[in-house]
């Protein structure tokens, strides 16, 4: 049994998620229903260190389930990267009489977790980050309702694209991950999907593909691009020159980030809250929060950040198979 908890943390951090303010609360509210005090730290790691903490009962977050964005709002903190920040943030977590931390975010979030757990804070992690890129998790809060909302910002593109007859490159989000490209590009029925986990990126392949499908009668050709993997509106213009087709990029952007939360956003990251606050309360520490195989288990942060995600190549080869025809 490690320390006894008494005051319960959190804070998100890094990009945000919808489902984010579904896992405060219930952090908030379980802690509490647990017998703990909690406290919001505002703008992630940034906001420790500037002591914007508040104080949360289970009414503060009332009306918080169905919105967008955090609460608590979101920030990358360059300070909390040094040895410096971390001391300085476990010492003010001390002063605010805070003992354990849920930290929402993505892997950079829970090395600061690591981090603090390190000098003594307890801290468990929750996964939230659209990119679905966390190795020990099938789940990340905020997926499903940005790849949702991705999806029919597509199927919009794609009708215009067919009566014009274009070709369109679709950027989603996804520096380093290309799960939102990949899902889009089975549940859009793209032509290609470029992803950053493939380093394979091959533009007269693409060029082949277009002028093929022509060939063949086709009237749109959908290419969903990872932002990691080019400058799509460059791309558009290379291979118009090249094939003669009008192509058009697309740019999704940020409003992948937005919106109401899904169903199963709102669901799983209530489940993910309510299971780290009572992690803290059973004194457990350097924990992340993760769904394998039908369940909510925890994992060593260590081993979790440790863990290789990488593409799954079965899926990616029933996206290309799925879209010949
Ligand atoms: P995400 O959590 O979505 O992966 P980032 O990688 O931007 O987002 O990380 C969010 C924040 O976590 C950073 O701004 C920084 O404050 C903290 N962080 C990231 N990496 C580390 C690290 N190695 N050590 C301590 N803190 C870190
Ligand atoms: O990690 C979430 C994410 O939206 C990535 O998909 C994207 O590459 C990145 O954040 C964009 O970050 P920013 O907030 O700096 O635009």
């Amino acid at each position: 049994m490690g320390k006894e908890i008494n005051t319960i943390g959190v804070l998100t951090s890094g990009g945000d998620a919808p489902g984010m303010n579904a896992a405060i609360r219930a952090v908030v509210r379980k802690a509490i229903s647990n017998g703990k005090k909690v406290k919001g730290i505002r703008k992630g790691y940034s906001g420790l260190l500037d002591e914007e903490i508040i104080d949360l009962s289970a009414q503060d977050v009332s009306n918080t389930i169905e919105r967008g964005g955090t609460i608590l709002f979101t920030a990358r903190c360059r300070e909390f990267r040094t040895e410096e920040g971390q001391k300085r943030g476990a010492e003010i977590c001390r002063k605010h009489g805070i003992d354990g931390i849920v930290v929402i975010g993505g892997d950079g979030s829970f090395k600061g977790a690591q981090k603090l757990a390190s000098l003594g804070i307890n801290t468990i992690g929750v996964p939230g980050t659209i990119d679905l890129d966390i190795s020990c998790t099938e789940y990340t809060i905020g997926f499903d309702t940005a790849v949702n909302t991705a999806m029919e910002a597509i199927d919009k593109v794609r009708d215009t694209s067919t009566s014009h007859e274009r070709c369109s490159i679709i950027e989603v989000m996804g520096r380093n991950a290309g799960y939102i490209a990949l899902w889009c590009g089975i549940a859009n029925g793209a032509e290609d999907i470029l992803l950053p986990e493939m380093f394979d990126y091959d533009e007269q392949k693409l060029i082949d593909h277009l002028i093929n499908n022509r060939r063949k009668g086709k009237k749109h050709h959908i290419i969903i691009n990872a932002e990691g993997v080019g400058h799509s509106a460059s791309m558009a213009r290379r291979i118009e020159a090249a094939t003669g087709v009008e192509t058009r990029a697309t740019i999704l952007g940020h409003m992948q980030r937005g919106g109401s939360p899904t169903c199963k956003d709102r669901v799983y990251a209530s489940m993910m809250g309510a299971m780290a606050a009572d992690l803290l309360c059973e004194g457990k520490t350097n924990r992340v929060v993760g769904y394998q195989n039908g369940r909510f288990q925890d994992f060593d942060i260590n081993e979790a950040l440790e863990m290789d995600k990488g593409i799954d190549m079965y899926q990616y080869e029933i996206a290309r198979a799925l879209s010949v025809h």
